[in-house]
């Protein structure tokens, strides 16, 4: 998937409306910092700073990153961006109220350290947000990626995210209408976790 080709059409791949999940659970993250894992063409982080949150918005691809500052000045928002492959990028420990993940599929190889990193990063209390597609979302033709591999299990997940406080983890059907990219009755795993306590180190990037 080539991003920068896909975010240089005209308009935004999936709107610039937040995605749904997340404002469902905003109110549960304290008010502070925010990291964006793959925050793509800004809708999250616009959102998310427009209620005073400070974002940062980490992906790969410098078009989305672009539009998504455009986005932000628009709005009359100041937002962070960094573009860093998410294979090569360092979350430094306990430094962030909120850590969100919407639709950041990754390959496992990349995923597995990046979910220990990302509670190694937030404060104790803070919180984490994840909404993606599931592993049967490859027979529903809705969206997301085609290699299992990069699509998510909740099993899977809530080992990653050692060190959370589950408050919601489920996997559901929803009507997921965010773009054009992401259209249709979906299956999708949802996460709302407060931090407890350090996951082991073994993966993480040091
Ligand atoms: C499905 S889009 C989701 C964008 C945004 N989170 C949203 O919900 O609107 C996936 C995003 O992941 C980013 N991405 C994929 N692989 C990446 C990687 N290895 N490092 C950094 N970003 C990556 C892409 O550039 C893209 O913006």
């Amino acid at each position: 998937m080539n991003w920068d080709e896909r975010y240089r059409e005209p308009g935004f791949v999936y709107g610039t409306a937040p995605n749904e999940y997340l404002e469902s659970v905003v109110d549960r993250i304290p008010q502070g910092k925010i990291l964006s894992l793959a925050e793509g063409e800004g809708r999250n982080a616009v959102y998310l700073a427009g209620l005073g949150y400070d974002v940062t918005g980490v992906d790969g691809s410098a078009v989305g990153l672009r539009k998504a500052v455009e986005l932000a000045t628009e709005r009359g928002r100041i937002i962070t961006t960094v573009h860093a492959d998410l294979s090569e990028f360092k979350i430094e420990p306990q430094q962030w109220e909120g850590v969100i993940a919407c639709y950041c599929h990754v390959p496992s190889a990349i995923r597995i350290p990046l979910h220990q990193a990302a509670v190694w990063g937030l404060k104790p209390g803070g919180v984490f947000v994840l909404e993606a597609f599931s592993k049967e979302q490859l027979s529903y033709g809705t969206g997301g990626p085609q290699s299992p591999d990069m699509l998510l299990s909740l099993d899977e997940l809530m080992q990653e995210l050692k060190g959370l406080e589950f408050i919601h983890a489920v996997q559901r059907e929803r009507d997921v209408r965010e773009g054009s990219n992401h259209t249709g009755v979906a299956s999708v795993v949802q996460i709302l976790g407060v931090k407890k306590f350090d996951p082991p180190r073994e993966n993480v990037l040091t």
